[in-house]
């Protein structure tokens, strides 16, 4: 059975938590969308593994990881990863393949990315990780000034597009700002020629490889990044990345088709939380000594990437609802349920007034997000601390009850709970 991990909210949802935990069951784990913007930490018996650009599965020994045509690739970023996780005494390069339609970041997409976000005004600042993810999906959609990886493997062509290209990204930044930093041509094409001589070896036709090893029985793992809300189309745009990280960007991100799928499963907080700028409903915003900060400390809630602190808030059954139709999604993992013990009441959004209309669907554009209040349902909370919790019925009554809830509000079953960030710390719901 193919499967796919998609989160539900606006990313980190511990997503690579659970595909670690399916990753036994799959011999290939694949990235379809995004690129060195997502950050998963997965813990296997207290050893703490850190992802971005590669795939989370990798973390299980034996399975072929596969960087899918839809991810954006920067390849100084990609080799560092890889020699870290080896150094790490993960064994990575003999078991990667990369598209050779995946298209390159360029240090000119940075460049352009720090210049938007510092004209922006506070409000309008959509707050992005800066890895230049945005202006590489820009080109890719343009056509014109665009990069793959097969260009990166035949230097005549690259020293041809980098000729054309460059001169008018040169242009372009001055425009934006006379003081922007300017590219020599020949400095990149030496510097993506040498990135060129490390990905030959990896660089496949991954839509046929992965269509070759579904024949044979091969079982595959997809893992969207980012979360739903972040999604180009079904996000709070445009506070949102600039790919398809619902299920919608599985089949353009990797060729292979969405209906071959068994399980689709979204994966949610506990809470909710949004890393960047915004509308958030349920948004803690309550101080120093208040439940957001406490969610904060608790749940370790800074960024992978950036490191800025994520902003907390209630659980959003409006939010969630919405995203796990758009995904299709069959099963939930309910994680980070730890982070909440000690709470006397939680509170879980489960409509929203916007004026005098009630809203039960997420709204299409950030501007009605922002007007929207959410209506709460409190439920009792737990004093227990559920870390050493390891069966479903171990829980406190009062915490099964909140994951019974959540799955009736959103209408999914819950089939996973997560209450500590080990592969250990897992619950099947029962
Ligand atoms: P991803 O981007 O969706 O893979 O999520 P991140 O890795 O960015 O963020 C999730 C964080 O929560 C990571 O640091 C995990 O180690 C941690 N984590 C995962 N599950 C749990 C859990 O159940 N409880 C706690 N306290 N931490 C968790
Ligand atoms: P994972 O896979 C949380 C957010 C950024 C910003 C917006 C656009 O770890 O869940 P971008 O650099 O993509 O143009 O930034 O999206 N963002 C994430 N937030 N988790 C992520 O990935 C994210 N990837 C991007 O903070 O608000
Ligand atoms: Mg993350």
């Amino acid at each position: 059975m193919h499967s796919c991990v998609v989160g539900l909210q606006w990313g980190d949802e511990a997503k690579g938590k659970i595909v670690d935990l399916l990753g036994g069951d799959h011999d290939i784990v694949v990235r379809f969308n995004g690129g060195a913007n997502a950050g998963h930490t997965v813990v296997v018996e207290g050893k703490a593994y850190k992802l971005s650009l590669l795939p989370t599965g990798l973390v299980r020994g034996g399975v072929t990881a596969v960087i899918g045509n839809g991810v954006v690739i920067y390849p100084p970023r990609m080799a560092e990863e890889v020699e870290g996780l080896e150094r790490g005494g993960l064994k990575v390069l003999d078991r990667l393949k990369v598209s050779d339609r995946a298209h390159v970041i360029l240090p000119y997409h940075q460049e352009e990315e720090r210049l938007r976000e510092a004209a922006a005004s506070l409000a309008d600042r959509i707050g992005t990780t800066g890895r230049g993810i945005g202006p590489c999906y820009a080109d890719k959609v343009g056509r014109h000034l665009a990069v793959r990886v097969a260009d990166l493997l035949d230097v005549d062509r690259l020293a041809s597009r980098l000729g054309e290209i460059v001169p008018r990204k040169n242009a372009m930044l001055a425009s934006m700002d006379p003081s922007a930093r300017r590219f020599s041509v020949d400095e990149l094409v030496a510097e993506y020629r040498a990135h060129g001589d490390y990905l030959r070896p990896l660089a496949t036709d991954t839509v046929e490889y992965l269509h070759a090893q579904a024949a044979q029985g091969k079982r595959i793992l997809f893992e969207a990044a980012q979360g739903s809300l972040l999604d180009i189309d079904h996000g709070s745009y445009p506070f949102v990345t600039s790919s398809n990280s619902t299920i919608a960007g599985l089949t353009s991100g990797s060729g292979f088709p969405a209906r071959s799928l068994g399980r689709v499963i979204g994966v949610v907080k506990a809470y909710t939380t949004r890393v960047g700028g915004g509308p958030f409903p349920t948004e803690l915003d309550d101080g120093p000594e208040g439940i957001g900060e406490r969610i904060r400390r608790i749940g370790r809630e800074y960024g992978t990437v950036t490191g800025r602190p994520r902003r907390c808030g209630w659980f959003d059954a409006v939010a969630t609802r919405t995203t796990a139709r758009v995904n299709g999604v069959n099963s939930v993992a309910l994680m980070l349920l730890d982070v909440l013990s000690g709470l006397d009441e939680l509170k879980i959004a489960t409509s929203y007034r916007e004026g005098d209309r009630r809203r039960d669907w997420f709204p299409a554009d950030a501007a009605t997000l922002a007007k929207c209040l959410p209506s709460y349902e409190s439920m009792p909370g737990w004093r227990e601390d559920i870390t050493g919790c390891r069966k479903w019925n171990d829980l406190p009554a009062n915490a099964r009850a909140y994951v019974r809830r959540i799955s009736a509000i959103m209408g999914v079953p819950i089939h996973h709970v997560s209450v500590g960030p080990d592969r250990a710390q897992t619950l099947l719901v029962e």
